[in-house]
């Protein structure tokens, strides 16, 4: 599929008024990594992770179509003809707009429709915003999911493999890990020889059958830092431009998705372990060496890493970690070894937690739509 095929033609929205979509989208875990793309939110390799299911954002949209006179006094005064407004945990927040008005810039010639109505957008998430767990993914792949909700009023007749794949190729637009968000457990986005029906517009399940092993995988994430992280995701991209060791990284993650790939079909934890390790650590080793350089792990972040190897090579269990662009941990291990790792966890880990937080969480289906809230 290309883009043109993404892009809503000949459309009526003569019977339709006002209403509300309201969606729940979890966050996902990346296991290969996505680290640089190119315009319009194209990555550079191929990345895969694991939907996750208590860390999601509920979204509520609500539209009303603009009456005429309205409509001329609001493309007078908002730029790009869309208006709307935007409560986060019931609080109206101004700041943020600018992300969302340029995710419905971005997205508005796949949706032309989207300039007839006004919005108000209510959103929350599982988990506390502050938390450091990035909610762009779980947040705008909800949203992104309500558009196509009013999509599909306005165009009934659209099979849900449509509607999924258009709103992981939406969600991209408004951050690219938000389109691994709309299907699980397991999601590929990027072209890759290895996984059939794999694109850089959207994200598509893993292909192949996957091991027992990984059968309700465990994420526990340990909440090192809550505060606000000093580079954000976007500028850690940018810096991938003209990075020395880009090409390699590229390369080294499309072998990787090759790697897992198979690991995930025959179940071979300690494969798996080397592989998700070794993709945390050289994301990280990206923004150090990029220039600017910087260091988003914390001193916590790093003895947790350590007491995980200690305990592994003491108790041969198979657990690991995973970051993503902050010091928060993600420790992973499969259900069948949870009442040993979540005893090491309580009594090894949580010391190294901020204010001692942190969620269980376990790989998840995906989104799911609510009605009559
Ligand atoms: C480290 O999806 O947050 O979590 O496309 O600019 O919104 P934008 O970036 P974003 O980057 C995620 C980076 C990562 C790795 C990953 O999830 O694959």
């Amino acid at each position: 599929m290309t883009e043109t095929d993404f892009i809503l033609k000949d459309f009526s929205i003569e019977n339709i008024n006002n209403g509300s979509f309201t969606w729940k989208t979890p966050s996902n875990i990346a296991l290969v990594k996505y680290w640089g793309k190119q315009e319009p939110q194209i990555p550079e390799n191929a990345s895969i992770s694991f939907t996750l299911d208590a860390c999601f954002t509920l979204t509520t949209l609500e539209y009303s179509l603009k009456q005429t006179r309205h409509a001329e006094l609001v493309s007078a005064s908002h730029e790009n003809n869309l208006n709307f407004e935007i409560y986060f945990e019931g609080e109206k927040k101004e700041d943020f707009k600018p992300k969302i008005a340029t995710f419905f810039k971005r997205i508005e010639q796949y949706v032309p429709f989207l300039k007839e109505f006004e919005f108000v957008i209510k959103s929350q998430n599982s988990f506390p915003h502050s938390s450091g767990i990035a909610s762009s993914a779980s947040g705008m792949g909800a949203l992104a999911l309500c558009v196509m909700s009013l999509e599909k009023a306005i165009n009934p007749v659209m099979t849900n493999e449509y509607f999924n794949k258009k709103a992981s190729f939406l969600a991209r637009l408004g951050s690219g890990s938000a389109c691994r968000s709309i299907e699980g457990p397991l999601i590929v986005w990027g072209n890759h020889p290895e996984i059939e029906g794999s694109s850089d517009l959207f994200g598509v399940k893993f292909p192949h059958k996957i091991h027992d092993n990984f059968k309700n995988y465990q994420d526990t994430i340990l909440l090192v830092d809550e505060g606000e992280k000093q580079v954000s995701s976007t500028v850690g991209h940018q810096l991938m431009y003209d990075h020395p060791f880009a090409k390699q990284r590229f390369q080294q993650a499309n072998e990787n998705i090759l790697n897992i790939s198979k690991v995930l079909q025959t179940g071979d934890l300690s494969a798996f372990i080397a592989i998700v390790e070794s993709e945390a650590l050289s994301l990280h080793a990206m923004m150090m060496t990029s220039n600017p350089y910087f260091i988003l792990m914390k001193p916590n972040t790093l003895k947790i890493i350590n007491e995980i190897w200690e305990f592994r090579a003491q108790t041969n269990a198979n657990i690991c970690f995973t970051l993503d662009a902050g010091a928060n941990v993600h420790v992973l291990f499969p259900e069948n070894e949870k009442e040993t790792v979540n005893n090491f966890i309580k009594s090894n880990l949580i010391q190294f937690c901020q204010e001692n937080h942190y969620i269980c969480d376990i790989i998840g289906e995906g989104t799911t739509s609510i009605v009559n809230l």
